[in-house]
């Protein structure tokens, strides 16, 4: 028997909450519970939540005489979600309530229907009071946590309003037409014809950005991989690496293929090696590569431990799109705004680091690495950069456009190192690249 959006989205919400996997992740595990006419509340309730999460927690935690345990969590997920549909939905206020009431039963917590109407109920009465009590908070003011808004200010002074603008506002969805197949003026006229509006990427030759997001069922060929959704940003990987028939080419951390992919469509006659480390997101780089009609040598493995899989057969050029706090993408896994900490940056500069240099070996002498993230931080881009070229002395950086000297640089802000991407509300996301050589 199916069940309620919100039942599924309090506990979806509720794992999330309890730092037990991804909001994707989640969703993906528990979404088949819900019918499908309600798979659009479920999503808009969980996205919605983890989006504006730095403020509906600083309301409730504002509204609560004690914050609750963990062990009921998902009475805090159905509370979050109730605040939500308040303040950014158009569910009548009463509606509101009573439904987040009758969630309280179908979670078996009785005990909780008073608290969770007195609450809310106070909540809709006192709103505009509550809310300028809470105005100062970097937390409501920015609706992000406060380190976030921290580092952001602190990094890029003269973008953070851009950046917490963007960061805020749903995304736009992105495609990359596969020009191996069809043009973007023809793909874009195959879009009109069902009346799907669409306007061209200004950096990236292949994309187009929908007026409107659609089902990946509803673009023409989408299963005989005309298409493919991938932001702006991303595209630009494959064009500044420029593959060339005949290159050895590693893609390091390549799930769940997207770059992989479009690395075959600029050039079928390569051969390229796609390296990742979690077994379930390689079954991704397979159906996608597949989808495509393309292929490449999958590899499980660990890329900061090319003994495992590497042949010694050096590669003339690596990407490598590194695991990252993905700062520059929160509007799209808003659910970092819950997750991430500060601590991680830490932990994930030093991974990079060790497949950065662990991937270096594998390049020969002459060769190009792209590295990639999608993150606002320095310390994982141009500092990682600084570093890493300090510790190798057979690195050197070169213009991002080395090898695609047609592609315009000027998505992005250049760095000491390499060139940062800033988020934009109605373009693309935030990323960072930096070019480099072996000698
Ligand atoms: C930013 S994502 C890559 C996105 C991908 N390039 C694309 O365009 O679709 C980073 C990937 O690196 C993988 N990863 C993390 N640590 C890794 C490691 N040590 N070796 C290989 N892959 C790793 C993650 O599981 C994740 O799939």
């Amino acid at each position: 028997m199916s069940q309620s959006a919100r039942l599924i989205s309090a506990k979806i919400l509720e794992q999330v909450l309890l730092q037990r996997g991804s909001l994707s992740t989640q969703i993906g595990k528990q979404i088949g519970e819900v019918d499908y006419d309600e798979q659009g509340l479920t999503k808009e309730l969980c996205f919605g939540v983890c989006r504006y999460y730095p403020q509906l927690n600083s309301i409730a935690l504002s509204l609560l005489s004690k914050p609750f345990e963990e062990k009921d969590f998902d009475l805090y997920a159905a509370l979050l979600m109730g605040l939500y549909q308040v303040d950014h939905m158009s569910t009548p206020d009463h509606a509101a309530v009573h439904e987040s009431v009758e969630l309280c039963r179908q979670l078996d917590k009785e005990w909780a229907t008073k608290l969770m109407n007195a609450v809310l109920r106070r909540y809709q009465r006192e709103r505009d009071e509550i809310l300028e009590n809470l105005a100062q908070q970097p937390s409501v003011e920015f609706n992000m946590p406060k380190w976030l808004v921290k580092r952001f200010k602190k990094h890029w002074p003269e973008s953070f309003e851009q950046i917490v603008e963007a960061t805020n506002t749903h995304p736009p969805m992105c495609i990359r037409v596969n020009e191996s197949r069809v043009s973007r003026e023809t793909y874009q006229s195959m879009l009109l014809e069902q009346d799907t509006v669409s306007r061209e990427t200004a950096f990236s030759a292949s994309g187009l950005y929908l007026e409107s997001a659609v089902p990946v069922f509803m673009l023409p060929n989408f299963d005989q991989g005309d298409v493919s959704v991938q932001d702006e940003s991303a595209q630009l990987a494959a064009s500044l690496l420029a593959p060339q028939a005949g290159e050895r080419i590693l893609d390091a951390c390549a799930a769940p293929g997207g770059k992989t992919g479009h690395l075959l469509e600029k050039q079928p006659n390569i051969e390229l090696t796609a390296v990742e480390l979690e077994p379930w997101r390689l079954t991704r780089i397979e159906s996608n590569l597949e989808r495509l009609g393309v292929s490449a040598e999958l590899i499980c493995g660990d890329a900061s431990q090319p003994a495992q899989w590497w042949n010694k057969q050096a590669f003339d050029k690596i990407l490598l799109d590194a695991p990252c706090s993905a700062t520059g993408v929160i509007r799209r896994n808003p659910d970092i705004k819950i997750n991430r900490k500060p601590d991680d940056i830490d932990d994930l500069v030093e991974i990079q680091a060790a497949i950065l240099d662990a991937t270096w070996q594998t390049l020969k002498q002459g060769g190009y690495m792209l590295y990639a993230t999608c993150s606002l931080m320095p310390e994982e881009n141009e500092q990682q950069m600084a570093a890493f070229l300090n510790r190798q002395g057979d690195a050197s950086e070169c213009p991002l456009n080395q090898l695609a000297p047609d592609q315009t640089l000027a998505f992005g802000k250049p760095v000491s190192h390499g060139v940062q991407v800033f988020p934009t509300v109605d373009g693309q996301d935030g990323f960072y690249y930096c070019l480099l050589q072996k000698h």
